[in-house]
């Protein structure tokens, strides 16, 4: 079998997100400003806020368990783990998953980074793999903790989710297109040096980055065959903050040179922020957030039509592909079961979410415990003897 004629995608996608939320009015109550700046300026209304007890492991394997309970484990020998907020500088992410979830030893396992992208690597490394053997299923973990220096202007744009996908032949959700369009640009708008456990980010910078991004990217996937502006029915684009979606579809229409008004545009992108407002950024996970909730809360059946995406990860490396949504894909969301775990978040003030963040400073380097503060699937411990401890609250 030739691989051009082997069609691939996403067959399953899934999420989590962290225990607490912090609304924004607290944060611009706190800073004195209007909380107009947060839900209508940057296009953020919450962020998803981590509890001590979780990070990356627990809520990535809380969204893979999803996956695994409908799918199980049979042909995944790759599990790809993508996340910019790493908790070893060795071992995988994933491989604390992969235990976590009971998965066959028989499996290869890494971590990817490049800040937000690395999750689109592993979607196209995955498409690889599965082209190359059809029986082969791939695992893609994007999981991510957002996180900001307190009172800098990034604050508002923290959150923490994770995503899943299953990539395989014949996929019931997406089928990913080819070509894609690709540009690397080595900059420094947002970094965290190893010592840091927050974000160096300029700003403004980054957003004029990600638009040149945009515009490079695009270029490189048109001169490579790729379909026009027109032909493309939806966009998802990754949402650092949801405003950015918006600046980065004005710039796309911009370059294409389309007639599409104000509120065509709009319903071109408008689905695909909803979770991403309440959530807060989730790096590597954002996109694909972003299309989770683009499949649930479109009102219209979006089966057959084409998705436009630009993933973006500062530093930076940006990727434009399409995808087609695929017959019957809706019997396959979880959608009243992924808004009620957005609304069963607990809420928090301003000084728990100050305590939780400060918590993160004030216990690295050293051993400690967690206070059991969840009740999701999976618990993080703490750090015994150098050792990252977790727990599986029933067997998988
Ligand atoms: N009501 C409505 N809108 C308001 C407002 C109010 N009361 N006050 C301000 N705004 C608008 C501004 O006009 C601006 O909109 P615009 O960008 O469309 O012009 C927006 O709110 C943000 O205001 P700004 O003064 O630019 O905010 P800031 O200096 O605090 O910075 C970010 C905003 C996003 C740059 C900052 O939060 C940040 O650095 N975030 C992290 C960086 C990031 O995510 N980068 C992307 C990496 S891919």
């Amino acid at each position: 079998m030739t691989t051009a004629s082997i069609r691939v995608g996403i067959d399953d996608l899934a999420f989590a997100t962290a225990h607490n939320v912090l609304d924004l009015k607290e944060l611009a109550d706190h800073d004195g400003i209007d909380v107009g700046k947060f839900y209508v300026g940057i296009g953020q209304t919450q962020m998803s806020v981590a509890a001590e007890d979780e990070d990356i492991v627990t809520m990535g394997a809380a969204a893979a368990r999803q996956i695994l309970q409908r799918h199980g484990t049979t042909g995944i020998r790759t599990v790809l783990f993508a996340t910019e907020s790493g908790v070893d500088q060795s071992k995988s992410a994933g491989v604390y998953a992969h235990g976590l979830l009971g998965m066959s030893a028989h499996c290869r396992v890494v971590e990817l980074k490049q800040a937000c992208y690395s999750a689109t690597a592993g979607l196209q490394f995955a498409l690889g793999i599965v082209a190359r053997d059809p029986s082969e299923r791939v695992l893609v973990i994007a999981s991510d903790i957002a996180r900001y220096a307190l009172d800098s202007s990034g604050e508002p744009t923290q959150g923490a989710a994770a995503v899943a996908f299953l990539v395989t032949a014949d996929p019931s959700l997406i089928e990913i297109e080819s070509p894609t369009g690709l540009f690397t640009d080595d900059i420094h708008d947002f970094w965290r040096p190893n010592y840091r456990s927050a974000a160096v980010v300029d700003g403004k910078y980054s957003l004029a980055a990600y638009l040149q991004s945009l515009e490079g990217a695009w270029g490189e996937y048109r001169s490579r065959g790729g379909v026009s502006f027109g032909e493309i029915d939806r966009f998802c684009y990754h949402q650092p903050f949801t405003k950015m979606a918006k600046k980065a579809h004005d710039r796309l229409v911009a370059i294409t040179e389309s007639p599409l008004d104000a509120a065509g545009r709009a319903a071109q992108i408008e689905d695909s922020l909803t979770y991403n407002k309440q959530v807060g950024n989730s790096y590597t996970a954002s996109i694909y957030l972003g299309l989770l909730s683009l499949l649930e809360n479109a009102p219209d059946d979006l089966a057959g039509e084409r998705i436009g995406f630009f993933s973006y990860g500062s530093g930076s490396v940006s990727e434009f592909f399409t995808g087609v949504v695929q017959p019957g894909y809706r019997s396959l969301l979880r959608t009243e079961h992924d808004r009620q775990v957005l609304d069963a978040r607990r809420p928090i003030d301003y000084a728990q979410y100050r305590a939780l963040h400060e918590h993160v400073e004030a216990v690295r380097g050293g051993d400690f415990e967690t206070a059991a503060q969840t009740a999701g699937p999976f618990r993080f411990l703490g750090v015994r003897d150098d050792m990252r401890r977790y727990e599986a609250r029933e067997a998988q």
